[in-house]
């Protein structure tokens, strides 16, 4: 397919802008029965009307509707919500789509971004980019601007198969000619004015500045333009129609400069809206009923040179809401594929944070690549063992890992912030809901362990002081063993227990060490956590070493306790000797 026999897309639509008045109004409008009547057999029982969720495998009807209400929610999976999260989840539509299409169906003029409500000729449409751009890019028709980015794309497209070292580089990656047509890749070639030879009109042309394209300094004697992608290879960014709308240039092998300049916000690029590698997915991830996020262009592209189509990335930044429910209109299964280092795990953490409300309704995964290997390393190492699916931690697994392992890593109240953001987003959940409970009880869990002193902290101020006990240096991960095996965790308890009791009493540290480890063990008889055969080995091992260390320092505290009776001639030689030697 070339850009230049492309049919031109459809009118520009100004983004509406959508007041809380204007949403409740069509929410209101909306007979809730009736709408969900048109995909789901109601059946009316008493006061309420039941109907099976389409949501889930419901094989009963746990789905109650209330039209009084406006509300829907099912007991099952815990979907739940008003009529627009309704059109939302049935027709796969982001939010203002499906306000949209209640507002039509209830015969409500929908507000466009003009004055009046609904302006019928439309004037075409002239768009700014965001106040938040550094620069002030001219106001131009969006017209112009979807009409010179693909100008410029074709041109960067037929550059590149002029261009040998960038064809080289992504062969070395894996990247063929036929991926390259599909994902509208090309090249900048070497040049400050390499556009000039697609625009007669380059010198002049405001859309070039308007689309990020090209550059310009003004003085008052003249005005010098320039390229803003040069040397690059360039990765084509498509809407959902598939028109191109921004470019992403990655410098080559050897060269200097920032890995990847992208096209600034434009009257037709935010870049928090656009999910990329979309358009180009979209059949692939209906096909296999499911989408991979991951991180960048390079790992979009390279999962689908080995045949992994389904892949999408955001655009650099932590993934949006908008971007999540553009992929959740295609498939209710996303699996995301994050570099298992520093970066990657936060990563995830975040995007996990941001789905927590979507996950009543969608089904979640995970899976952290091992130490820096990326997605495209992982699939040469492992061939389609992304697919795999034991690889893959579920929406709870993933939050008790990453969340501990954060907290874990973060000072206190680095951690207070994380365990209050985590209980935030859950508490969006319907608490009735089983996927809201198992996650506060997992976010609960973690901060009972947090709650522990801190080795390397100071005690508080009205505390005796006391030397540093010997087991919380290991505490934390003693309790995180006793959370995954309470059984094995309550053995190890009663030698751990025993040192504690040796001398004048346990000290505060100690009795609070104590409560915390009971706690544990509580926690995790209530609710078992799931940990591999591996994992389970190494906490088994973190118990016996406890145990073992809290033996070791029973039988020296009591070797120097009797040391101490025989020097005071308490007791005889031989009773010494029993001491020392006894186990
Ligand atoms: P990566 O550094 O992982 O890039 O950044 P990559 O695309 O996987 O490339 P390779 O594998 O190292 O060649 C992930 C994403 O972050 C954005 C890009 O969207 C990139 O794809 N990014 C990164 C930038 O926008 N600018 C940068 O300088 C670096
Ligand atoms: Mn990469």
């Amino acid at each position: 397919m070339s850009f230049s026999s492309r049919k031109p897309g459809p009118r520009f639509e100004p983004r509406p802008r959508l007041t809380d008045a204007f949403i409740n109004s069509v929410n209101e409008a909306t007979n809730l029965e009736d709408l969900v009547s048109e995909s789901v057999d109601l059946r009316r029982g008493g006061t309420t009307v039941m109907g099976k969720c389409p949501f889930h495998n419901d094989s009963t009807a746990s789905l109650s509707v209330s039209a009084e209400k406006g509300f829907f929610n099912c007991f099952g999976c815990g979907a739940g919500g008003n009529a627009v999260k309704w059109a939302q989840l049935t027709y796969g539509l982001t939010f203002p789509k499906a306000v949209e299409l209640l507002a039509e169906r209830a015969s409500i003029p929908f507000p466009h971004s003009g004055t009046t409500p609904n302006p019928i000729p439309r004037p075409a449409p002239v768009v700014k980019a965001r106040p938040t751009d550094k620069q002030v890019l001219p106001a131009v028709p969006a017209e112009n601007l979807y009409q010179v980015t693909r100008i410029a794309a074709d041109a960067y497209i037929s550059a590149l198969a002029r261009a040998p070292e960038a064809i080289a580089y992504l062969e070395s990656r894996g990247i063929s000619p036929d991926i390259a047509r599909r994902y509208v890749i090309g090249f900048a070639p070497d040049e400050f004015g390499f556009l000039k030879t697609a625009f007669g009109d380059y010198a002049k042309n405001p859309d070039l500045i308007a689309a990020g394209l090209s550059k310009e300094k003004v003085t008052p004697d003249r005005t010098t333009r320039w390229d803003f992608f040069r040397k690059r290879i360039i990765f084509g960014v498509r809407d959902k129609e598939g028109r191109p709308i921004a470019f992403g240039g990655r410098v080559l092998p050897g060269d200097e400069g920032p890995k990847y300049l992208n096209t600034p916000e434009t009257g037709i690029f935010h870049k928090g809206e656009v999910v990329y590698g979309l358009y180009e997915a979209i059949s692939a991830i209906r096909g296999a009923q499911r989408a991979c996020v991951v991180e960048g262009y390079m790992d979009v592209l390279s999962l689908a040179a080995k045949g992994v189509k389904n892949a999408v990335a955001s655009m650099g930044t932590a993934l949006t809401e908008i971007q999540i429910e553009q992929i959740l209109a295609h498939t209710k299964d996303v699996l995301f594929i994050m570099d298992g280092d520093a970066a990657g795990r936060k990563a995830m953490l975040r995007a996990l944070f941001l789905v927590i409300p979507y996950a009543a309704a969608n089904r979640f995964q995970f899976l952290l690549l091992p130490d820096y290997l990326d997605p495209d390393e992982y699939v040469r190492a492992h061939g389609p063992a992304v697919f795999r699916e034991d690889h893959h931690l579920g929406i709870g697994e993933a939050l008790s890992k990453l969340l501990a392992e954060l907290v874990e890593g973060a000072d206190e109240p680095g951690r207070r912030s994380l365990l209050q953001r985590a209980a935030r987003v859950i508490e969006k959940l319907d608490p009735s809901n089983p996927l809201a409970v198992d996650l506060s009880a997992r976010v609960k869990r973690i901060g009972a362990l947090t709650a522990l002193p801190l080795p390397h902290q100071p005690s508080p101020p009205t505390a005796k002081p006391v030397a540093t006990p010997a087991i919380p240096s290991a505490g934390e991960r003693l309790l995180h063993a006793a959370m995954r095996l309470p059984d094995e965790a309550i053995r190890a308890r009663v030698t751990v227990r025993s040192v504690f009791a040796v001398g004048a009493g346990p000290d505060m540290v100690e009795r609070e060490f104590l409560a915390r480890l009971d706690a544990a063990i509580a926690a995790g008889k209530a609710v078992p956590m799931q940990c591999s055969e591996q994992e389970r080995r190494s906490y088994a091992r973190v118990l016996e070493a406890s145990s073992a260390i809290a033996g070791e320092i029973r039988r020296s505290r009591e070797a120097a306790a009797a040391a101490r009776q025989l020097a005071r001639g308490e007791i005889s030689d031989s009773a010494f000797l029993a001491a020392r030697t006894r186990e």
